[in-house]
């Protein structure tokens, strides 16, 4: 069945959980569709992931377009959500509406996500005025990672988990249809979930979330620059691709790949001409 922003609201209100992953690329996201996934992000993690950056403020607006129209080709029935990468909604309501615009017609994304509260609420107004659905993103935002001084868990004080509701109020109210809470504390982010009529996707925010998220080479084991601890590894596939690329390598220095079975074959007859 297809995943839309009426999925998200009926899961909501019949209490079942929300499932998404981040996928960057067209195979992946095929893989994830089999899978029964509702949601992929094609998250601006891929200017770590993907791309090697250190964090995610170089990733441009054409980087989500080049990739997220790749999931979008992967997928028929998984709802794609694209983020708005650093500085392409920040800058006021019109910047925030042409690239949003852009990541539906070239990027093929059901939704887009942007981070921030009260003070992006502008930005979340105009875009879901527009026809386009809006994923909003509190707690740890990693665009305002140089804000913050490091991602660290967020709203542990009163005033900052005060500043957190208010903040999630305020993207229901200016029309987002789901929220991410990323590296609160449990408690936090069950009162949010409670207090919200949309639902929350939770990254390091505890169970009590309407659904979960996390980066797929994070939960395959695949990246290891960094590994958060709200992680779980669901499998060890870097483990598995390191031993296959030694296999690879061993059998092509040790001439047993390729094979017979490998290999093309030409008529004996043409074959004497050549010689
Ligand atoms: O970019 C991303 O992967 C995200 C998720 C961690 C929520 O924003
Ligand atoms: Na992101």
């Amino acid at each position: 069945m297809k995943n839309t922003v009426r999925t998200f609201q009926m899961a909501k209100e019949k209490g079942e959980k929300l499932t998404m992953l981040t996928a960057y690329d067209y195979s992946t996201a095929r893989l994830m569709e089999e899978a029964g996934i509702n949601a992929i992000l094609v998250g601006d993690s891929l200017g770590n992931t993907m791309l090697g950056y250190e964090d995610t403020i170089s990733v441009t607006v054409e980087d989500m377009i080049h990739h997220g129209a790749a999931v979008a080709r992967g997928t028929s029935d998984t709802m794609v959500v694209i983020d708005m990468p650093f500085m392409s909604y920040q800058t006021g309501t019109r910047d925030a509406l042409i690239n949003a615009g852009r990541l539906m017609k070239e990027g093929r994304a059901g939704a887009v996500k942007l981070e921030g509260g009260a003070s992006v609420c502008p930005q979340i107004k105009a875009i879901t005025e527009a026809g386009i659905p809006v994923m909003a993103h509190l707690g740890l935002t990693p665009q305002s990672v140089n804000a913050f001084g490091g991602n660290r868990v967020q709203g542990k004080t009163e005033e900052a988990a005060k500043k957190l509701i208010e903040d999630a109020l305020a993207v229901q109210e200016a029309g987002a249809f789901a929220v991410v809470l990323e590296c609160i504390p449990e408690k936090l982010a069950k009162i949010v979930t409670e207090k919200l009529d949309i639902p929350t996707i939770g990254i390091g925010a505890g169970a009590g979330c309407d659904g979960q998220i996390l980066v797929y080479q994070d939960m395959l084991g695949m990246f290891s620059d960094y590994v958060p601890k709200f992680v779980k590894k669901f499998a060890n596939v870097g483990d598995v691709m390191k031993q296959a690329f030694k296999d690879y390598i061993s059998e092509v220095s040790a001439g047993t790949y390729p094979a017979q079975e490998h290999t093309f074959k030409i008529d004996e007859d043409v074959l004497e001409k050549l010689y």
